[in-house]
């Protein structure tokens, strides 16, 4: 039984009025008790999230962490710290910082490891540019993607790990894959942590990333292999994002 799980990436977006109005509005909204759902917002807000997060379902997660436990890194967060900051869920691989901010594979890899080593649960974005998808690359890119990181942890981290399928050309395009096309890529990934852990591929939970927003949320929560979102530009509005949250069967 795979929990479903919601999340909202705030990316560098939001205030503290936003806070407050998840926190109001989560507070009261009626859900149900057996999905998870996490706000990303930028790092600056975990504390005043922490508080007005406290009666509301919401989990919090970070958008990104540095590998090292402490030193001469400006500007950057250890997952530690983010962990005194009731941080759950950390993203690692996100198709902006791997563009942006040149985060390799062996650069996703050792933040997925800081953030287990930490106790978070880390959401491991994986996806396909438009010309990997055109040029028929898509679930080669995609597992080797999983692979470079799923090789390097043992039996025990995998089981820790939730997976999100952001097909880059989806990112905040408004252009989002069908069902069928996101389904496919999903059942693609289950099927390859099977030759790692039958167990685990049937327990680790895959979202979909790339354009979701309310309108389209339920018919892509519905496929088999979707086991939930990570919503950019629809988690910054409340009613967008609860609506989403409910739209989980
Ligand atoms: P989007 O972003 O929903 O705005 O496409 C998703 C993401 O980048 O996680």
């Amino acid at each position: 039984m795979r929990v479903p799980l919601i999340a909202g990436n705030w990316k560098m977006n939001g205030s503290l009025a936003l806070v407050e109005q998840f926190g109001q509005a989560f507070g009261e909204a009626n859900l149900s008790s057996s999905m998870e759902i996490a706000i990303l917002p930028p790092s600056p807000y975990l504390a005043a999230a922490q508080t007005a997060f406290e009666k509301t379902p919401l989990r919090l997660g970070a958008q990104t962490v540095n590998p090292e436990p402490s030193g001469a890194y400006t500007g950057e967060v250890s997952a530690s710290m983010l962990s005194e900051f009731g941080v759950h869920y950390v993203l690692a691989g996100h198709s902006e910082r791997r563009s942006l901010y040149h985060e390799d594979d062996k650069a996703v890899l050792v933040r997925v490891q800081a953030v287990l080593n930490e106790g978070l649960t880390p959401i491991l974005c994986v996806g396909e540019t438009l010309a990997e998808r055109d040029e028929g690359r898509t679930e080669a890119t995609v597992l080797s993607q999983v692979k470079t990181v799923f090789d390097m942890l043992n039996a025990q981290q995998r089981q820790h790990v939730v997976i999100a399928y952001e097909p880059v050309w989806a990112i905040g395009t408004g252009r989002t894959a069908t069902p069928e096309q996101a389904q496919t890529v999903h059942a693609a990934i289950r099927a390859y942590l099977v030759e790692y852990d039958k167990q685990m591929a049937s327990t680790l939970r895959l979202l979909y990333g790339g354009s979701m927003k309310r309108e389209n949320a339920a018919e892509l929560l519905a496929q088999p292999d979707i086991d939930g979102g990570l919503i950019g530009g629809a988690s910054l509005k409340v009613d967008d994002f609860l609506a989403i949250c409910q739209s989980v069967g």
